[in-house]
């Protein structure tokens, strides 16, 4: 690994959607959604995209490796917890999340009214601030109806490397 104090993580997911499903978006229940996700866990692409673009920043595999979908103890999980352990080893390597972008495409319901309780979700998740999470929306214009697709792009920042830290930096 290089000695540069930053690293870019990026991650995809898609889930199969059904009628009868919960659909579940950054930790956030969507209400009155007509279709939710086929899923071994709670089926959050968006909090599965975010675990997955941690760990990739790091080189880390993905989370298939450490919640594999045939284990039986992982049937129906909470997908919070794979993005706690994500940034659990993220940290403990001496790394943190400085931003994150997501983006989920998905055709209905328009989610656009949930944009601050997603982004306000998935930050105090990672510790962050609501405007260090940004979250967009796309449609597939019709080509993909039963399908949730998300994506995420993380930006880590070793702690012992600030550059503010640096000697000769901020004010000596
Ligand atoms: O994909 P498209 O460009 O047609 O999306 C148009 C707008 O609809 C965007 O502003 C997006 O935020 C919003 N949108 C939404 N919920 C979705 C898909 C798109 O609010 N499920
Ligand atoms: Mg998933």
């Amino acid at each position: 690994m290089s000695s540069w104090p930053f690293r870019v993580g990026f991650g995809e997911d898609a889930h199969r959607l059904e009628a009868g499903r919960r659909l579940v978006l950054g930790g956030v229940d969507v209400p009155h959604a007509e279709l939710g996700a086929v899923a071994h866990s709670d089926g959050d692409a968006v909090l599965h995209v975010v675990a997955d673009a941690l760990l990739s920043g790091l080189a880390l595999g993905d989370i298939g490796q450490y919640f594999p979908d045939t284990a039986e103890e992982w049937r129906g999980m909470d997908s919070r917890v794979i993005v706690e352990r994500a940034l659990a080893l993220v940290q403990e390597r001496g790394w943190v999340p400085v931003n994150v972008a997501v983006v989920v495409t998905l055709d209905r319901p328009k989610l656009g009214p949930l944009r601050a309780e997603i982004a306000r979700s998935v930050a105090a998740l990672l510790s962050l601030p609501e405007g260090d999470v940004g979250i967009s929306f796309k449609t597939s214009e019709g080509l993909a109806p039963l399908h949730v697709q998300t994506r995420a792009t993380v930006l880590l920042a070793r702690l012992l490397a600030r550059v503010d830290a640096a000697p000769g930096v901020g004010g000596e």
